[in-house]
């Protein structure tokens, strides 16, 4: 079957995309599983999850069917003067795993961030010690509001905006992979720099646990975050985990800060929060926290909402993704040995180096010149010629990576990698 011709819609403006440059997107019509559905062309394999959201698979009957129930009891409710109980569901569920007492709900993974960031910073100001210092981390990314911009790495995505992004120190991110021998060195250099700027009175300290998404799939090993969070503690500042990409399985545990052997006081959570169905973010605060914006002056309250906040319908898709997650916890537990045959042997190929591999993310760099990060073309000739096996992968750069949803089959997983592999001889 030969591919339906392709245009831009006229109507349509298409995110991070530069269409001078670029192919004109494909007309989806249905998902199945892995499986992304076209007319008149065979199903592309969906090995990025739709950017990081499809948990269980496109179209799962269970989620869907768990929207359209609610949507016939009650769609939305303004959520001030007003809860319902699919929220209060999801709260006391999330409170348990997270150990985090308060669920904040905002729209999407930015939105998230910019409450984590937003409590954090009105925190001190409530205690009457207001602390301006934000640390993050190079490489970061937590969305692209003005806040989570302020806090990613400065780059071509965010240069338009630079002179009103506002101060943040930064760390560099001591990433890893298989055989690397420096790592040690690396961390004690960060924790070092770290040090120095807590020396400095600092409000947060913000990042990605275990894997930095959008700058490149980069790992980092547990037990440097774990002395991260101990130099945090020591100089009693905030420590706020960004799980939009890591949360519910997709590092072989619900949370990342799980795995990573961390405690956060803030935790910002969307993508996967809702399976990937509708839309939603919610911040979780540990009760220290939320105990300081209680009092009968209207300063203290944490003035911040959206229309949309606790709808009904994100509430019930994701208390029906968390059904699925925690009565199969097998399928995320065990997905790394899934993935290590295939990199064992792609790990030999001599254009693919620094392989890494967490829970259901696996990732490596092409060993080509070029241009550094975004803009190298390489993972782009990569991607078409995946397409042309209808595979759909999406490499940062020249960062190569795959995260499936967890109800890929061995053989659609097999298949990426083939495809992958066959790309390799094109560059
Ligand atoms: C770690 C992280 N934080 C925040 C965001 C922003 O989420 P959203 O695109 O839903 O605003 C992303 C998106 O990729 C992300 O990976």
């Amino acid at each position: 079957m030969s591919e339906p011709p392709r245009t831009w819609d006229p109507n349509l403006w298409p995110p991070f995309t530069q269409i001078a440059t670029s192919s004109p997107p494909q007309e989806i019509v249905s998902g199945e599983g892995a499986l992304l559905l076209r007319n008149d062309a065979p199903p592309i394999i969906d090995a990025i999850s739709s950017w990081w959201v499809t948990l269980h698979g496109h179209g799962h009957p269970y989620i869907a069917n768990a929207i359209a129930n609610q949507a016939q009891e009650l769609e939305q409710v303004i959520f001030a003067d007003f809860i319902h109980p699919q929220a209060k569901q999801l709260a006391r569920r999330l409170s348990q795993i997270t150990g985090l007492q308060r669920l904040f709900f905002s729209d999407n993974g930015s939105t998230a961030v910019e409450v984590a960031l937003k409590i954090a910073c009105q925190w001190w100001q409530n205690r009457n010690e207001p602390r301006r210092q934000l640390i993050a981390f190079e490489g970061a990314y937590h969305g692209d509001t003005f806040g989570a911009m302020a806090l990613g790495e400065r780059n071509l995505f965010n240069a338009p905006f630079e002179n009103m992004l506002f101060p943040v120190s930064r760390l560099p991110w001591p990433a890893t992979w298989w055989g690397d021998n420096k790592v040690e060195k690396k961390e004690q250099l960060v924790l070092d720099k770290l040090e120095q700027l807590l020396e400095t009175p600092t409000a947060a300290v913000i990042f990605e646990p275990l894997v930095q998404g959008a700058g490149g799939m980069s790992m980092v090993r547990p037990e440097f975050l774990q002395q991260v969070e101990k130099r945090v503690r020591q100089a009693a500042a905030l420590l706020i985990t960004d799980e939009v990409l890591t949360g519910f399985g997709r590092c072989g545990t619900i949370f990342a800060f799980q795995k990573a052997g961390l405690q956060p006081d803030l935790i910002s959570l969307s993508k996967g929060l809702t399976g990937g169905f509708l839309p939603m973010g919610v911040t979780m605060a540990h009760e220290k926290v939320f105990s300081e914006f209680v009092g009968k002056d209207p300063n203290l309250t944490f003035w911040h909402g959206h229309s949309f906040t606790g709808n009904p319908l994100g509430c019930a898709a994701a208390n029906a993704s968390l059904d699925l997650l925690l009565d199969n916890p097998n399928q995320y537990e065990n997905f790394e040995s899934r993935h290590m045959p295939h990199l064992k042997k792609i790990i030999t190929h001599s254009k693919v180096k620094n392989v890494r591999l967490t829970g259901t993310i696996a990732a490596f760099d092409l060993n080509v010149d070029g241009a550094s990060g975004y803009l190298n073309t390489a993972g782009q000739i990569i991607k078409s010629q995946a397409m042309k096996n209808n595979v759909f992968i999406r490499p940062l750069g020249n960062v190569v990576y795959l995260l499936p949803p967890l109800c890929i089959s061995n053989s659609q997983l097999e298949k990426c990698y083939w495809a992958i592999n066959k790309s390799l001889e094109s560059i």
